[in-house]
């Protein structure tokens, strides 16, 4: 519950549903950016697919694109890694490292690049032994990998949940690389999918989850389609009680990617999905092409009147009032 002072002509106190969430300073409204996975997956064949495979070459002609055609005047801050960014071993004194051919000059030079011009990075790793992708996990290492990502620079960390183990190593996973970033000293936002795995198992203390990260994953990831965007409406919508208590400035649910700008959704959808983001308080990482963005999709996306309302201070989820169909 969080107060605020209602300026009428008496002066009222007005309190509003809404949690506290990650008290690290960071995310007190939704984080906004950009994320590779929908529109990028884990296309590693740079020799096949040299425009559109994992490597710093696509993050630093983002990171143009998101400077040069008005995304970060527009909001769009955090520019993010998801998966498939790993060497397939860790080094010689178990430190990650980036796999060399696709990120020849490895993360912390491309977090120099794109703090040169203003953005902040966001970088990929996961609970269990190793990501949903194959590569190596951070089970055993959150120490040491926290305080790689602070020394590489890293601004953002999206902490994925395959091959966890248990459910106990699953949640002290979560918990301990909360704190773990926090030790490092350096502001590194915590967006963390812990209800997602954990909601098979057990029931969520949404309590604890917000003290924990600054977001979390609540729902199978999204894709580029309506189908899709309706099953994450829906089942948000199903479990609003919930989540709409839980969320507030400091920690945000996160129903997953934009998918605008793609090939999925029709104008329609488009501006549907963008509407609902906005109205549920939810991260804004768009998962697109920046460098082929058809005007309609990237106007929608920079719309300051729809941003206001999901970068609202008061942080408060909207919710479903009525289902008519
Ligand atoms: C999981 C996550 C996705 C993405 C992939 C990467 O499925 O939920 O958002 O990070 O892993 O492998």
């Amino acid at each position: 519950m969080r107060c605020v002072w209602w300026t009428l002509a008496a002066g009222a106190l007005l309190c509003l549903p809404g949690g506290a969430g990650l008290d690290n300073g960071l995310a007190r409204t939704p984080p906004m950016g950009w994320l590779h996975w929908e529109r990028f997956m884990c296309e590693t064949d740079c020799g096949k697919n040299p425009s559109g495979c994992i490597s710093e070459q696509l993050f630093m002609q983002m990171a143009d694109m998101m400077v040069s055609n008005g995304w970060l005047k527009a909001g769009y801050r955090y520019l993010c890694i998801d998966d498939c960014w790993l060497a397939t071993q860790r080094d010689e004194n178990n430190r990650l490292q980036a796999d060399p051919t696709r990120f020849p000059g490895g993360i912390k030079k491309l977090a120099d690049y794109v703090h040169a011009r203003g953005l902040l990075l966001g970088i990929y790793q996961d609970v269990g032994k190793a990501t949903c992708a194959g590569y190596p996990g951070s089970q055993g290492f959150y120490e040491l990998d926290a305080q790689t990502f602070a020394d590489w620079g890293i601004d953002l960390l999206k902490f994925d949940g395959c091959n966890y183990g248990t459910l106990e190593l699953l949640e002290d996973g979560y918990r301990r690389m909360s704190i773990a970033l926090n030790r490092t000293g350096r502001n590194i936002l915590y967006s963390c999918e812990w209800p997602l795995y954990a909601r098979r198992l057990t029931k969520i203390n949404y309590t604890e989850v917000a003290e924990y990260c600054n977001s979390w994953r609540n729902f199978d990831d999204i894709e580029d389609s309506w189908t899709s965007l309706k099953y994450v409406i829906d089942f948000t919508a199903s479990l609003q009680g919930e989540l709409v208590a839980a969320a507030g400035p400091g920690g945000w649910n996160d129903p997953d990617m934009l998918v605008i700008g793609n090939f999925g959704l029709s104008w329609d959808q488009e501006v549907t999905q963008m509407a609902l983001w906005s109205i549920m308080a939810a991260p804004l990482l768009m998962s697109n092409d920046l460098r082929d963005i058809n005007p309609r999709s990237k106007a929608l996306l920079q719309d300051q009147e729809v941003i206001a309302i999901n970068q609202d201070p008061l942080g408060v989820q909207g919710y479903r009032l009525l289902k008519v169909i």
